[in-house]
């Protein structure tokens, strides 16, 4: 008898991403039709069918606006266009209208937080003087030390740090050549903080929504929802400093125990409740930002979402996000940061389910994305729960083989949980992380910004191998191609696409199968209980949705399959008929009829 059922949040919602499958593209390495060594819109296009056959319901692409991509396109210049890198507006066109018709909706990156500082309305502000309202577009302050007609302003108006090292504050120059005020940027110089106190930003991003949704977008994915809104009177934060100093950074040798984990591990999170309260994340007063977006994205039909990345905790403050009248969806990056644990993946499961209930959401299940170490490559690290900020070459290696292994039974988890799943492109291939790049070939600004104490996200962003006996892998279609922006390493050989098509045991037919098997038996909007073998303490993950019981086993011991159980699929290759559940593994399993 299966133990009490988890209510199963927005088990009820007729909205097509409740339980959808979402596939992140991050455009510059997912396919390249021009041959110039970068991804772009039309390289999309091409693979639709590959990502139709693959049999995901929805693709979310990161930013292709214009931008001088200081921070890979999360540094917009301008929202309602697409940079010539990427193609033109009709490239953008033509790959919704295809998508579209072949059944699947399509995401796109909202960046609110902040601008490019090549955005026109930073460029007006510089060449406006202190309090002007071009100025007000954004958080400008004078010095610390700045009084009128004393003081030089040498020191930041506070001590906030950029979550990508470094201050969080840059030094104007006046129009006449003066030291002037400083500018806010949570991120990077290049990304000044746009100021949410002024209704002028509220009024621009509305109408950036409405030039996508005019379009055609199905959603958005609201970059840094937590940050938009900060403190009033910005005041010093003890916390920051913690958060960029002490990282781990890619080093493992810190002694600490298995999962043990710090924030500072972890990539822009509010604090734990014990710590001050961050001024800059998780403000109440973003909320009141997404209940206005809801009501413009309520004008339109067809169920157009938000989906919010918010590094926030503990899961029922995330929830607050999904609440009726706000986004319809946040990333539950708890299931992300547990990490192969039975007893942490356990808690994180239950906790997003529990807190979605409280307010009618459906939860969402991710392994990888493009901030983080593909978790094929963190699940092969000694102690699979750490969270490092990139892995190079003088970091400890992962066991490849031991973490795809891994990674594989963690994906049959993730997509057979209720609610919605997120796949980052490349991990249904098994990509590793690139740990070895050089840093001569490293791009991610907080690599810098840390002096390299951060190996930064460049790891994670390698472009992808369609084919293996092609130069780069295949990553471009055309004729003639340039290099790929970021060097390949070699085992993408191997697990290029046109390899793995159609080899049962491959990750990419594991995870067509998946796939396949989570529609037949509606997983997506199914139930939730623990099964009776679920048994967290000894490694053993066990659950029930509806007639599929999945097994995972992150212990060291095989467990055995329930009597009168088949298996349906398992993420090592053939099985036959199991009598156990083999270590690092999972299986979906149905009921013969007896015994069950
Ligand atoms: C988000 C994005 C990340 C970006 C940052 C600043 O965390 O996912 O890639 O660097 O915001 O926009």
């Amino acid at each position: 008898m299966p133990q009490a059922v988890i209510p199963t949040p927005g088990s009820e919602l007729a909205a097509w991403w409740a339980d959808a499958v979402v596939y992140q593209i991050y455009p510059r390495s997912f396919s390249d039709a021009n041959g110039d060594g970068l991804g772009d819109l039309r390289g999309v296009t091409e693979r639709l069918d590959y990502l139709k056959r693959l049999g995901v319901d929805a693709v979310w692409l990161s930013p292709f606006y214009r931008s001088p991509q200081a921070d890979a396109g999360y540094d917009v210049a301008d929202y309602r266009a697409v940079d010539p890198i990427f193609g033109t507006l009709q490239d953008f066109d033509a790959m919704l209208e295809q998508a579209h018709g072949l059944g699947l909706k399509v995401i796109v990156d909202l960046v609110p937080n902040h601008t490019s500082d090549e955005h026109a309305w930073f460029q007006e502000a510089l060449a406006s003087p202190p309090g002007s309202p071009a100025r007000e577009r954004y958080i400008f302050r004078p010095g610390k030390d700045q009084e009128p007609g004393s003081g030089d302003g040498l020191l930041p108006p506070n001590n906030w740090q950029s979550i990508f090292g470094g201050p969080a504050w840059t030094r104007t120059t006046e129009p006449d050549g003066t030291p002037g005020e400083w500018y806010l940027h949570l991120f990077d110089t290049k990304q000044p903080d746009l100021n949410w106190d002024n209704p002028e930003v509220h009024e621009e991003m509305e109408s950036v929504l409405r030039f996508w949704l005019d379009r055609g977008v199905d959603g958005f994915r609201v970059d840094v929802a937590h940050g938009l809104v900060k403190e009033e009177g910005l005041p010093d934060w003890a916390g920051a400093a913690a958060m960029v100093e002490g990282q781990q950074a890619g080093h493992h040798e810190s002694g600490d125990a298995p999962g043990a984990h710090t924030d500072a591990e972890e990539p822009h999170r509010a604090p734990t409740p014990d710590a001050p309260a961050s001024p800059y994340l998780d403000q109440d007063g973003v909320h009141e930002i997404y209940r206005e977006w809801h009501q413009v994205l309520a004008e339109y039909d067809g169920d157009r979402m938000m989906v919010a990345e918010a590094w926030v905790e503990p899961a029922e403050r995330l929830a607050r996000y999904i609440r009726k009248d706000e986004m319809q969806q946040a990333f539950n990056f708890d299931f992300l940061l547990a990490g192969w644990d039975a007893a942490r993946m356990a808690v994180a499961i239950e906790d997003s389910l529990v807190s979605a209930a409280t307010v009618g959401a459906s939860s969402t299940w991710v392994l990888s994305n493009h901030d983080t170490v593909r978790h094929a490559s963190r699940f092969g690290l000694k102690d699979p729960t750490t969270f490092p900020k990139g892995i190079g070459k003088e970091d400890e290696q992962p066991d490849q083989q031991l973490g795809l292994t891994r990674a594989r039974a963690a994906t049959l988890v993730s997509l057979a949980l209720p609610g919605s799943a997120y796949v980052y492109q490349g991990e249904e291939l098994g990509l590793p992380e690139h740990t070895t790049l050089p840093d001569t070939a490293r791009q991610d600004p907080s690599f810098f910004r840390t002096l390299g104490a951060e190996r930064g996200r460049d790891g994670c962003r390698v472009p992808l191998p369609w084919r293996s006996d092609a130069p780069g892998y295949g990553f471009s279609s055309a004729q003639q191609s340039a290099a790929p922006w970021l060097p390949q390493p070699p085992s993408f050989g191997e697990l290029a696409a046109d390899l793995q098509d159609g080899v049962e045991s491959s990750t990419l037919e594991l995870y067509r199968s998946a796939l396949d098997l989570r529609r037949r038996y509606s997983l997506g909007s199914g139930s939730f209980s623990w099964a009776d073998a679920h048994d967290p303490g000894n490694g053993v993950l066990a659950f029930q949705n509806r007639d599929v019981l999945v097994m995972a086993n992150m212990g060291t011991v095989p467990v055995a399959v329930p009597e009168g159980y088949a298996v349906l699929l398992s993420s090592i290759y053939d099985v036959g008929n199991l009598a156990s559940v083999p270590t690092d593994s999972a299986v979906y399993l149905v009921a013969t009829g007896t015994g069950a």
